[in-house]
């Protein structure tokens, strides 16, 4: 297992020595150490990447996209090794690991299809005496600081569009999972990807962040965390006008109309809340549900809920793995407690689950009937296997409910009438709408966010745009 800094193609430990421990996220036993890098590991990384940027950035596009392609392929062969990894370091199920390892793997040849397709346009003009024509050139050297929740599929998602233009980039891990990103860094080296295009360090995430966004060679930085983090990059962000993409919280709504086939609806509604524990930013945070089929989905969706098997990652048919940290199991205690004194009724979960050997951090797919917009899981991302059910009279009222809130990743909405579907789906304010599916991340599309869901879009033509700086040239034609 890779334990130090890749920069500028060699393994490297932080100019300290300090380390710092990963541990497995259902036992807390240490998996290994990796480097407590900081503002002069980050400023190492910045100046391998500014070494390479030139045979990078001028290597055809062609060539490039052949590198995407084997990275991809590299990812599919490292399958059962990446999701390993991820299942210790984050605790997510294995199946849901490797389905996350081909997710990533789709961002390299989604990138390499659009390495491909990237071209100079000639714009016509009105102008007999101009030629006008807008060139593709990469942004520059770019960041990622990448999330814990899926630690492959997010640096995946970075990674490829950079690659693809011609950036070369510098990379941060979350704390809580940097193994998988350093795996990834040995892929790429035994791609042969040249030396200094990435770059790989783990450690303190503010001076990390702080020494990039003020170095003034990184052109942009791409997020996916918290919104109060995502703020206050975006300050700092300022100083040297770095361009950001900003994936933050979601909260959002999941609406079953009264003519929705509902059990398709509740099976959505388990794949979709329950993945990955409840801690992705795009699972169904408040379901809001028509009063005429709100026992039938309630019952059915708890039943659903209760059956899951809850336990270690690794362990076959284990659906629920454990929350990542403690103040994750505080905050969904507190926001059932919340819920409960608001009137809301425990259908099934509600408490935490002893896994043998393991950290009290498990915690039971919870289901709230008698949900209001006034509980504090209607007002807050919950980052858990918590599903609160609101009922609804109208669409008017439904729509009112989902949009209430400063989020705006996700959406979902269940119904059998196609025009209601179009309707509601564009007055939804939010940047991803899943319609009769419960689970819509696909990396040919574009995700992203309104709000304080962040800006930027990841994933097809559009996640590669956000790594463009075109160039508008205008020249002269002699008559
Ligand atoms: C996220 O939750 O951060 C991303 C989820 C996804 O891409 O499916």
């Amino acid at each position: 297992m890779q334990d130090q800094n890749f920069i500028d193609g060699h393994w490297r430990s932080a100019h300290s020595g300090k380390t710092f421990a990963v541990c497995d996220a259902a036992t807390g036993e240490e998996l290994a150490r990796v480097p407590q890098s900081g503002a002069l590991e980050a400023v190492d990384a910045i100046n391998a990447a500014d070494n390479a940027f030139h045979g990078w950035s001028t290597l055809s596009p062609s060539k490039r996209a052949s590198f995407l392609t084997l990275i991809a392929q590299g990812m599919r062969e490292r399958k059962t090794e990446f999701a390993q990894i991820m299942t210790a370091e984050c605790g997510k199920p294995l199946d849901e690991a490797q389905g996350e390892v081909d997710y990533g793997a789709d961002y390299f040849l989604s990138a390499a299809d659009e390495a491909n397709r990237l071209q100079s346009e000639s714009i016509p003009s009105r102008r007999a005496d101009r030629a006008l024509n807008a060139i593709p050139e990469p942004i520059g050297i770019v960041g990622a600081i990448t999330p814990w929740n899926f630690p492959l599929a997010m640096l995946a998602r970075k990674t490829a569009p950079a690659l693809a233009v011609g950036c070369t980039q510098v990379v941060k891990p979350a704390e809580l999972t940097p193994l998988t990103a350093l795996a990834f860094a040995q892929l790429l080296h035994d791609v042969g990807l040249p030396a200094g295009v990435v770059n790989v360090i783990t450690g303190d995430p503010s001076s990390i962040g702080q020494a990039w966004l003020s170095d003034g060679r990184v052109r942009k930085l791409s997020f996916t965390g918290s919104t109060a983090v995502g703020r206050l990059l975006m300050k700092s962000a300022a100083e040297q006008v770095v361009r950001l993409s900003l994936e933050l919280g979601g909260h959002a709504p999941f609406i079953v109309f009264s003519d929705a086939d509902v059990s398709a609806a509740v099976v959505a509604a388990v794949n979709g809340k329950f993945r990955v524990a409840g801690q992705t930013c795009v699972c169904p945070n408040r379901f809001i549900v028509a009063e005429d089929v709100y026992e039938q989905f309630v019952s059915q969706f708890a039943a659903m809920a209760k059956e899951l098997r809850v336990g270690r990652g690794r362990d076959a048919g284990v659906r629920i793995g454990p929350l990542i940290d403690d103040r994750a199991i505080t905050r969904i205690r507190n926001q059932i407690k919340d819920a409960v004194s608001h009137g809301a009724k425990i259908v099934t979960g509600g408490e935490t689950v002893h896994v043998e050997g393991c950290l009290d951090r498990f915690f039971a797919p919870t289901v709230l009937a008698n949900a209001s917009t006034e509980m504090l899981c209607f007002r807050e991302e919950t980052f858990g296997p918590l599903a609160p059910i609101a009922k609804f009279e109208t669409e008017s009222q439904a729509i009112e409910m989902a949009n209430d809130t400063p989020f705006g990743l996700a959406g979902y909405i269940f119904s059998r009438d196609q025009n209601a579907l179009q309707r509601v789906s564009r007055q939804l304010n939010c940047g991803i709408v899943g319609v009769n599916t419960g689970v819509i991340s696909d990396a040919y599309a574009p995700f992203g966010g309104r709000g304080w869901s962040g800006f930027g879009r990841e994933g097809g033509r559009w996640g590669i745009e956000e790594y463009i700086s075109w160039k508008y040239v205008c020249a002269a034609v002699n008559g």
